[in-house]
């Protein structure tokens, strides 16, 4: 079957349940660290800002969740998404590889985020909260919950990384479409964006700060609750629709994957497209699995395993990660979401056991990679995207030069019709690459918390 283009699921074959590989580890994770007390934390320690539902999820040792019925109901309006095959793009690169990718843009906000935004949304309207607070790096999680908490009935507000916020005013349009609010981070809205913008007042912002505004905003309001958008466990747990799709499909297109690959920024579709075939992979399939991330925010391959704080002004738990230090800010990239200091725990914990592989580029090639895929395959990808793409192309060169077929599979995590922008800028020769900044990440390192 795999001479055909498209595998498409029907509507019944949407997984009832979200994959929680937690109870499967070999070694256990190690627990989130209360910041004041220094002992690991309580689920009543998330109280204030998650409802119970997703603290439970968070630590749960049920290895298949249900997906409630009404989050089921909003799924089925763009899932089950399709994976292809690129015959196209593996003509272009004239390899024996067969690659596949899944294409989480179709979704309304353009990428795999709502997956887990309609999720929190849910579980924050059952648990009585009248508004959600979050951060967003490129914009694609801020749309998804101004979305998902449209479709609950609840506010939104979102603090958009001033990077982001200046490159991206379309992004910022579709959240106030869907009803949100939204400023620019830092702000002057909270205590933690006035202290940087006191220091920095023309900072480009981070995923770091802004995480400490939303924090902040919801910490202060009894009625409004944060949502993460990715690094958490109970994110990457709603995620796993991608990878339990995938298997579906890759059976409809009669294969199995030697390889599956994402961008990293802090592991949620990564982790959604890896987590089910890293339930194979213990169960003895040699699968490899491969995160990629930006050279100039090279937190899995330049990053020490460490426990710090998720944002600069030291407001969430302590996380044992990969870190490049809290009070990192990443130089102006334009994949916006891959910009963060730290990585998901639990992805973290995997790659420090030798479960998955990591590997960083440059923002050129990836844009170079992005415009061969847009130039067979059609679909222009987000620059986050992009990277996943660059390392695919590098894969199928390999089998090329090895002379093996192999099969690539990767999550092509969201379009890139609003990052226009970033792809003039590229085509006009005004993008460059980030000399790896290691001053700014060994001053960061120095101010690890020790614990
Ligand atoms: C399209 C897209 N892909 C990937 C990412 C990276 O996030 P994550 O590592 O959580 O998947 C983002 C983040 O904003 C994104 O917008």
């Amino acid at each position: 079957m795999s001479h055909l283009s498209k595998f498409v699921l029907p509507d019944a074959e949407i997984p009832n349940y979200w994959a929680n590989v937690l109870p499967s580890l070999k070694e256990p994770l190690e627990m989130p660290i209360h910041p004041g007390t220094k002992q690991p934390l309580s689920p009543a320690d998330l109280a204030p800002i998650f409802p119970m539902s997703l603290i439970e999820q968070e630590f749960s040792p049920e290895p298949e969740i249900d997906i409630p019925g009404p989050v089921m109901d909003i799924y089925r309006l763009w899932r089950p998404t399709p994976l292809y095959r690129a015959h196209r793009l593996e003509a272009a690169l004239q390899t024996p590889a067969h690659i596949y990718y899944k294409y989480e843009g179709t979704s309304p906000a353009g990428s795999h985020k709502p997956n887990t935004s309609v999720a929190q949304a849910y579980y924050n309207k059952e648990a009585g909260i009248r508004r959600l607070a979050t951060e967003t790096g490129a914009g694609q999680w801020g749309s998804a919950l101004a979305l998902a908490c449209q479709l609950f009935g609840l506010e939104c507000t979102v603090y958009m990384v001033r990077i982001s916020y200046d490159q991206k005013p379309y992004r910022r349009m579709m959240m106030n479409a869907w009803g949100a609010e939204v400023f620019a981070s830092p702000s002057d809205h909270t205590d933690s964006g006035r202290a940087v913008l006191a220091q920095h007042p023309d900072s480009p912002g981070s995923l770091g700060i802004a995480i400490s505004e939303a924090v902040e905003d919801a910490a202060k309001h009894s009625d409004t609750n944060y949502a993460l958008g990715s690094v958490l466990n109970h994110v990457l747990l709603h995620q796993t629709v991608i990878g339990l799709e995938c298997q579906k499909q890759m059976a409809l297109a009669e294969e199995k994957p030697d390889v599956v690959i994402g961008c990293f920024g802090g592991g949620s579709n990564f982790g959604g497209i890896v987590l089910p075939y890293f339930l194979q992979k213990l169960k003895g399939d040699p699968v490899r699995l491969l995160a990629v991330e930006p050279s100039a925010c090279p937190t899995l391959t330049k990053g020490v395993f460490a426990y710090d704080f998720g944002d600069i002004a030291k407001l969430t738990p302590l996380l044992k990660m990969y870190t490049l230090g809290h009070d990192f800010v990443p130089p102006g990239i334009h994949a916006g979401g891959l910009r963060y200091h730290g990585a998901s725990p639990l992805a973290s914990h995997l790659l420090k056991h030798g479960w998955l592989e990591a590997r960083s580029y440059g923002q050129l090639g990836c844009f170079e990679a992005a415009l061969q895929f847009a130039r067979t395959e059609a679909i222009l990808p987000a620059p986050e995207s992009s990277h996943a793409i660059r390392a695919v192309i590098d894969e199928a060169l390999a089998a090329r030069e090895e002379g093996k077929q192999r099969n690539i599979l990767f999550c092509l995590s969201g379009h890139g019709h609003f990052d226009l922008g970033s792809y003039d800028a590229y085509l006009n020769g005004k993008l460059q690459d980030y000399e790896y900044p290691a001053e700014a990440i060994a001053a960061s390192m120095a101010a690890l918390p020790k614990v």
